[in-house]
Formats: C-alpha cells, structure tokens, sequence
C-alpha cells in the first residue's frame, strides 16, 4: 500500500512511521506535514534515507498541493494525524484550529474521494465527547459534547468523515484515542512538561485542584491500534482506543517526581484551564471485540522508560524548547 501519512513529523505520526515501516516494510509512506511548531523532522532522523519513506512538506488546508501528493505518489490510504492539538492554544487562538482541524480534514476528505482513496483513518480524540463525571466511560455511542475549542475542531472532523463515508462512500474509520505519553511528545504536553521541569528543578504547574482524571495509553499501543483500524476496520465506524489506566493529575505529577528522585515541593499549584475537562476515561470493548487490540505496554514499564527516554535525549528537548528546530528545517525546506 502507498500511505500518505498526514502530520507524521508530529509526537504520535512521527511513532506511526517508525512502527509502521517495521511492520509492513511492503508498504511506502509518504508523510506530508506543515511543520508548525509541533513538527520536527528531527523525530525520524533515524529513518535516514529509507527508500519507503518520502516527506513532503505541505498544508492539509492547501487543496492543490495535497491533490498533487496523492496523485503523484498514487496513494491507496490516508491517515491523518495532522492537526493542531494543544488546548491550552486552541483556548488562547481557537481560528487555527478549525483552520486544520475541520478544513484541513475536509480538504483530506474530499481529494481522497476524488482519487478513489481505498482507506481513511481520522485520528480522532475522546476529548469529543466532553467531560465524564466520577462514573461511566465514554462509548461509542456517547453523543458528541466537546468543551474546548480543540476539540470542537476535532468533533467537526469526525462529522466531515462520518459524512463523507455516508454520502460518497469513502471508506473511512474514525478512532478516538485517550491521552497518549511516550517519546517524541512536544514537551507543552503534561508528561514530557513535568519530566523536564523537574529535570531542571523548575516548579510544576498543577492546574486547579490537580484532580482531573486522564486515561493514558502509551503511544506504541496507539500505533498498533491506528494499524489495525486501517486494514482491518469497517467503514463508518468509530473505534474507542483507550488505556483503562486513569489517574488524578496530581497523583500522576507525584508519582513522576518519586521515579525522578525530587521533591513534591517542586508542586505549585496555578490557575486552572479555562473550561477545563474533569474526566475521562475510555470504553475500548469495541476494537478489543471486533479487532482483537488490547494495550500491551504496562503504565510501570512505560513510564519508566519515557522518563529515561526524556532525561536521556536533552538535546532534543533542548533545541525544541529553545525553537532552533524551526529555524534550521525552515531554512532548509525554503532553500529547495
Ligand atoms: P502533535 O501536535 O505532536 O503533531 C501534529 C503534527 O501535525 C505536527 O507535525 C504538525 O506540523 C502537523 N500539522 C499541523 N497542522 C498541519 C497542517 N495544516 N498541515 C499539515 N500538517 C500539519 O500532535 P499529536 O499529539 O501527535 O496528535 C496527532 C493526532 O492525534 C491529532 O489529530 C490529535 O488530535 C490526535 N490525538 C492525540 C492524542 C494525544 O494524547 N497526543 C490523543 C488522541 C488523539
Ligand atoms: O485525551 C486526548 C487528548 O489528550 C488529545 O486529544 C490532545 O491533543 C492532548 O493534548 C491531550 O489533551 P489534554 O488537555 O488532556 O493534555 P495535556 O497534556 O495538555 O493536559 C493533561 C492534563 O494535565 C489536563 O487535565 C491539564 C493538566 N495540566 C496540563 C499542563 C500542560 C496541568 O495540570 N499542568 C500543565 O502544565
């Protein structure tokens, strides 16, 4: 298969190709991305010049130049990962995320439909469906309550899909994944945000009270669920990829200091996220019952090894921090 991977320079797309091109080294990848500020072709370095594997750089939003990629390269699936995604920005700047978020899947959407696209993942989230109380877990059937301009942007995504699949055909899976931690995770996302604070005896904002509840999946397993929704899902359908591994921010933020050997003084609690979701928590029996995925990283071993993988790629972190990334690949790709 010729897979456009959309987004692939980012945290969960750059794990994607990586497991990818392991797993069905048959297949060529073509990864188109913008590079904003979250994508850094420094996460698949280590792909150095692999013949299945071509970027591109490209807009999802750009419909010419995403009609060119899938013509050139004749794709035969899409996955698309490309989105903005964090909801601290989409609170402070909500334009750009409708911008990508429901008109780039829709650019997506309607030149896969052109093209005759066999296969369309949406990589959703369980953000769509708002807030859970201290009971229940979302389901597929949960309607569709987004709370932040983030996911809203990603909700109206997942109905361009559905309405693509229902009006025109195309076959199109949506899944809706829980939080994901691992390595590559731009670090303004809570895990990777605290292992470097309290890497460098900063303090570690906790919003609120710190007891919002997230439901965290390591990202190999994400992967693995992403992969089998591709080839093995039916069209139409909304596959829930969740953890089943819920913890209190705060008791999360503790437990990360305890493995790192700090104190829980580094603890300052902030104001809390406007909005902000108290739970959520996944109901993962449909792709466990109709796909055969369940989650095999334990959170111990992983969580273990991303804290190992942050504290032992400072680098990386250090030159996203400090954004030279941007200039060095922007220079790059401007000058071809
Ligand atoms: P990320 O922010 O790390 O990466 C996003 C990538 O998309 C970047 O490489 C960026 O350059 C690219 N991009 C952004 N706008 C683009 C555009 N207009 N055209 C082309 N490329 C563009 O995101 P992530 O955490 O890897 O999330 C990937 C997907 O998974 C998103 O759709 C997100 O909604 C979804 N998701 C994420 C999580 C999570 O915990 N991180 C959980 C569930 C679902
Ligand atoms: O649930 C899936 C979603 O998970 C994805 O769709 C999003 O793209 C991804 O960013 C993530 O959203 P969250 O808002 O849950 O993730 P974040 O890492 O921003 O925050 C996790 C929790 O930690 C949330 O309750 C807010 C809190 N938090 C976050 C940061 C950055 C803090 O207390 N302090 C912080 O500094």
């Amino acid at each position: 298969m010729v897979l456009l991977v959309t987004g692939g320079c980012g945290f969960i797309g750059s794990n994607f190709i990586r497991y990818h091109l392991r797993a069905h080294p048959e297949d060529n990848i073509v990864n188109f991305d913008k590079l904003t500020y979250a994508g850094n072709p420094a996460n698949l370095a280590d792909l150095g010049t692999l013949s299945a594997y071509s970027f591109v750089r490209g807009d999802i939003c750009d419909r010419k130049a995403v009609d060119s990629v899938v013509e050139r390269h004749r794709v035969e699936g899409i996955i698309n990962f490309a989105a903005e995604t964090h909801v601290d920005r989409s609170i402070t700047g909500p334009a750009v995320f409708m911008e990508t978020n429901a008109g780039g899947t829709n650019v997506l959407l309607d030149v896969a439909r052109e093209h005759g696209v066999q296969r369309f993942v949406q990589v959703s989230t369980d953000e769509v469906y708002g807030s859970l109380g201290p009971e229940g877990k979302f389901t597929e059937e949960t309607p569709l309550h987004p709370n932040s301009p983030y996911a809203a942007s990603k909700a109206a995504g997942d109905l361009l899909a559905g309405a693509y699949h229902h009006t025109y055909g195309l076959a199109v899976m949506i899944t809706r994944c829980s939080n994901n931690y691992g390595p590559y995770q731009f670090p303004e996302k809570l895990i990777p945000l605290m292992i470097a604070n309290a890497a460098g005896g900063k303090k570690l904002p906790v919003y609120g009270d710190g007891q919002n509840v997230r439901d965290w999946l390591h990202v190999g397993d994400h992967c693995v669920a992403l992969d089998l929704a591709l080839r093995k899902g039916k069209p139409g359908e909304v596959y829930n990829i969740g953890g089943g591994n819920e913890w209190k921010n705060l008791d999360l933020v503790k437990l990360l200091l305890s493995r790192m050997d700090r104190p829980e003084s580094l603890i300052e609690f902030v104001k809390d996220r406007p909005g902000h979701d108290r739970r959520y928590a996944i109901d993962a029996s449909k792709i466990a019952r109709e796909l055969g995925w369940g989650p095999a990283v334990s959170f111990e071993t992983g969580l273990a090894e991303t804290v190992e993988w942050y504290l032992a790629n400072e680098g990386w972190r250090k030159t996203i921090e400090s954004g030279e990334y941007r200039e060095y690949y922007r220079k790059m790709y401007e000058d071809r």
